[in-house]
């Protein structure tokens, strides 16, 4: 069971983000990546629609044999989390939220920002963990609908994307953020870009390496860490492989095989 496979997916491509910090923390792990881009973005499906997705795609893992999964997506984890973990009660599954504890911990200004999916904003999870971890900061929320449509297509450079997001990130710097939470994990790849647009004091937060840590943790509980070697990492995709293939080689991801997810 050691060597069995660690699942991950995502709405798309931004969950390679989460994997890559797995593969930096736990690089004997064999990796299992599923993309469900047929159908982003998450961020503006109704949190039934995701739920339905998030069984289906933990069942398809199961059947694969995976010793854990992960949900590399903000969005996927506020609509389906809960029953994922009723439903495999055994199952080591780890999910993600907006990094607002570290942030309110580390803002000097008082104003922390957040950048994440309409769905994610939108959810009583992040209330509660606005409820929970903020009560001395204020937090401005920004929903980015359109970021992850043009990343999927594997545009991190262009004048339409720049503007996008300025027209995201500007009411952020007019409050006095000075930390900024990616609340998505599409958002990490568009770290350089945001950096040529803020000042250098303002921190960019985002729960990729956290993820792995809290992975890492729940595996060595069970004795459930891999002594490798590895084997690579199997991709699939609900939409067409080959366009997945041309996102990861930009996204920096080298792909062996990657499948067509039919369900
Ligand atoms: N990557 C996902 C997240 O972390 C959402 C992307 C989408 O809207 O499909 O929230």
């Amino acid at each position: 069971m050691r060597e069995a496979p660690i699942a991950v997916f995502d709405s798309g491509v931004g969950g390679l983000s989460v994997l890559a910090e797995i593969q930096r923390l736990l690089p004997n792990e064999s990796l299992l990546y599923l993309g469900d881009c047929g159908h982003i973005p998450y961020g503006e499906k109704t949190p039934e629609f995701i739920r339905q997705r998030c069984s289906v795609m933990a069942g398809f893992f199961r059947e694969q044999g995976a010793k854990a999964l992960v949900i590399a997506c903000n969005t996927a984890t506020v609509a389906g989390v809960a029953d994922l973990r009723r439903d495999f009660p055994d199952w080591p599954i780890v999910g993600m939220e907006p990094a607002v504890k570290p942030a309110a911990a580390a803002t000097r200004s008082g104003v922390v920002g957040v950048l994440a999916t309409t769905g994610t904003l939108q959810s009583a999870k992040f209330a509660a963990l606005l409820d929970r971890f903020a009560t001395d900061v204020r937090v401005i929320t920004q929903p980015c609908p359109g970021l992850v449509e043009r990343i999927e297509s594997g545009d991190l450079h262009s004048p339409e994307l720049r503007a996008l997001l300025k027209h995201y990130v500007d009411p952020l710097l007019a409050n006095g953020c000075d930390t900024i939470i990616l609340g998505c994990t599409h958002y990490p790849f568009l770290k350089p870009m945001l950096k040529s647009m803020i000042p250098e004091t303002i921190s960019l937060i985002d729960t990729g390496a956290a993820v792995a840590r809290q992975l890492q943790r729940l595996l060595a509980q069970r004795d459930l860490l891999a002594e490798g070697p590895n084997r690579p990492v199997r991709f699939w995709t609900s939409a067409d492989p080959a366009s997945l293939r041309k996102t990861l080689a930009l996204l920096g991801q080298v792909a062996g095989e990657v499948e067509k997810f039919n369900l």
